[in-house]
C-alpha cells in the first residue's frame, strides 16, 4: 500500500518520497531508459495524449524515474508539484518562459548566478522582457523598482558567491500587495536548509546538479510550486523540450536520499573553515552567513536552518593573490561546480562572473581579490593546510 508521506520528518522524505514500485517489486528505484510508452490500444494512445488518460507517453514529458524525482522534490520543499528540467538554467527560463510575457517586467537582485544574470540582462530583453536589479538586502530598493508591469521577484538567497541574504516575508510581502509572483532560487540552501515556500514564496527553482545531486555527477533542474504555475511550466517543458533524463533523475535520487547529512556536515565544516579563515591576518574579509560577523546573521538565523556550505573570502592583493592562493591547494579542486562533497574553490572574477560586464560585477560586489569555496566532506584541517600554502605568501 501507497503511504501518505506528509506526516514523515525531511530526512525520511529525502530517502523514501516518490518511489513507486513496478510489478517486480525493485528495492532501489527503477530507472526506466525509454524513449516512448507503448499502448494498448488506439483509443488508449488517443487518450494518453490528449491527458484524458493519466499516464506515460514520450519521455520528453512523461517518464517514472523522473516522476519520482519530482515527487520527493515537491514533497521537500512543500510544494504541491515539482517539473524536473535538463539544468538549473532551463528550470529558471521554464519558470519565465511560462509566466511571463513580452512587456512584462522583472525585479531581481544583483548577486544573481552569473547565467542567470546573463539570461535576464541579454537574453529576455530580446523577447520583451526587462528586468531591474536591486540590492539583494534592501526591500525598499525592490519597492521603488517596481513598475505596472512587474510580474515577477526573483532572488536567490543566500546569493552567489556574497552570501547575502535576502529577506524573503518582507519580499512577500511586498509582492503579494502588488500581485507579483516571487521565486526562489534555493539552490545554495536546498530544503533541508531553507523552505521558501513555507514563508510564502510561489515557485522554487533549483540546479539540482549542485547539493541535491551532490557527488557533482550530473546536470539537472527543477520548478517547484503551486499547480496553476507548475502546469504552465509542463506545458513549457512539452513543447520547448529541455527536459530531465531519466538516468540523471535516477542519479539525483540517490543523491537526495543523503542530503540531510552532507548538508548537516557540509555545513558544520564550512563554519569550522569561515571561523579559521577569519583569523588568517591576509584574509580581508570572509561572507559566511553562520558567522556572528555576517551582517544578516539574524536574519539567516531566522529564515535557514544553518549557514549552508557555501563561504566566500576576499584576499589582500587582488588577482595575483586570489590566483596564488588557487595555484597552491592541491586537495581542493579548482572547478566552479559547487554542492559535492568534494571542496571546490573558484575565482568568480574570472570564472563564474566572467561573462558579465565589469560594472554588474562591481554593483554585484565580485572584487579581483574574492575566492568562493564550496566546502565539501573532507577533514577541516586538511582544507585548512590546502589554503594556508598560498596564503602564507602574499606578502
Ligand atoms: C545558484 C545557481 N543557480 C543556477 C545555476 C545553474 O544551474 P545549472 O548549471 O544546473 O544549469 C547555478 C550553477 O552553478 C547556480 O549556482
Amino acid at each position: 500500500m501507497k503511504d501518505n508521506f506528509a506526516h514523515y520528518a525531511l530526512e525520511t522524505l529525502a530517502v523514501r518520497a516518490g518511489q513507486e514500485r513496478s510489478q517486480f517489486n525493485e528495492h532501489s528505484e527503477a530507472m526506466y531508459l525509454t524513449s516512448s510508452f507503448v499502448f494498448d490500444s488506439a483509443a488508449q494512445a488517443a487518450a494518453r495524449f490528449s491527458g484524458e488518460e493519466a499516464g506515460n507517453v514520450y519521455s520528453r514529458f512523461t517518464n517514472p524515474t523522473v516522476s519520482a524525482f519530482q515527487e520527493r522534490l515537491a514533497v521537500l520543499e512543500g510544494g504541491e508539484a515539482c517539473i524536473a528540467t535538463a539544468s538549473g538554467m532551463s528550470a529558471i527560463l521554464a519558470l519565465v518562459m511560462a509566466l511571463c510575457s513580452n512587456g512584462d517586467h522583472i525585479v531581481a537582485s544583483t548577486g544573481l548566478f552569473g547565467a542567470t544574470q546573463q539570461m535576464f540582462g541579454t537574453l529576455l530583453p530580446r523577447f520583451g522582457i526587462r528586468t531591474t536589479s536591486v540590492a539583494q538586502t534592501d526591500p525598499a530598493a525592490w519597492q521603488a523598482a517596481i513598475r505596472p508591469e512587474t510580474k515577477l521577484f526573483f532572488l536567490e538567497t543566500p546569493s552567489n558567491p556574497l552570501t547575502e541574504i535576502a529577506d524573503i516575508p518582507a519580499l512577500v510581502a511586498l509582492a503579494q500587495s502588488r500581485g507579483i509572483l516571487v521565486a526562489v532560487d534555493n539552490c545554495f540552501c536546498t530544503p533541508i536548509l531553507q523552505r521558501p515556500l513555507d514563508l510564502g514564496v510561489d515557485l522554487v527553482v533549483h540546479s539540482a546538479t549542485k547539493y541535491l545531486d551532490g557527488q557533482g555527477r550530473v546536470i539537472g533542474g527543477a520548478v517547484v510550486g503551486r499547480k496553476i504555475h507548475t502546469e504552465e511550466v509542463f506545458k513549457f517543458l512539452r513543447t520547448a523540450g529541455p527536459c530531465l533524463s531519466a538516468f540523471n533523475a535516477w542519479i539525483l535520487l540517490k543523491g537526495m536520499e543523503t542530503l540531510p547529512i552532507r548538508m548537516a556536515a557540509q555545513s558544520a565544516n564550512a563554519l569550522q573553515l569561515a571561523q579559521w579563515l577569519e583569523k588568517q591576518p591576509q584574509v580581508t574579509r570572509v561572507y559566511y552567513p553562520g558567522l556572528t560577523s555576517h551582517p544578516q546573521y539574524e536574519l539567516a538565523c531566522r529564515q535557514q536552518k544553518s549557514g549552508g556550505a557555501i563561504l566566500s573570502f576576499s584576499v589582500a592583493g587582488g588577482r595575483p593573490a586570489a590566483w596564488q592562493v588557487v595555484d597552491h591547494c592541491r586537495l581542493m579542486s579548482i572547478t566552479a561546480n559547487l554542492g559535492d562533497t568534494k571542496t571546490t574553490l573558484t575565482h568568480p572574477a574570472t570564472t563564474t562572473h566572467g561573462r558579465i560586464t565589469a560594472e554588474q560585477r562591481r554593483a554585484a560586489g565580485i572584487t579581483e581579490g574574492l575566492l568562493r569555496i564550496a566546502v565539501g566532506l573532507e577533514a577541516v584541517v586538511d582544507l585548512q593546510n590546502d589554503l594556508a600554502r598560498g596564503l602564507s605568501l602574499i606578502g
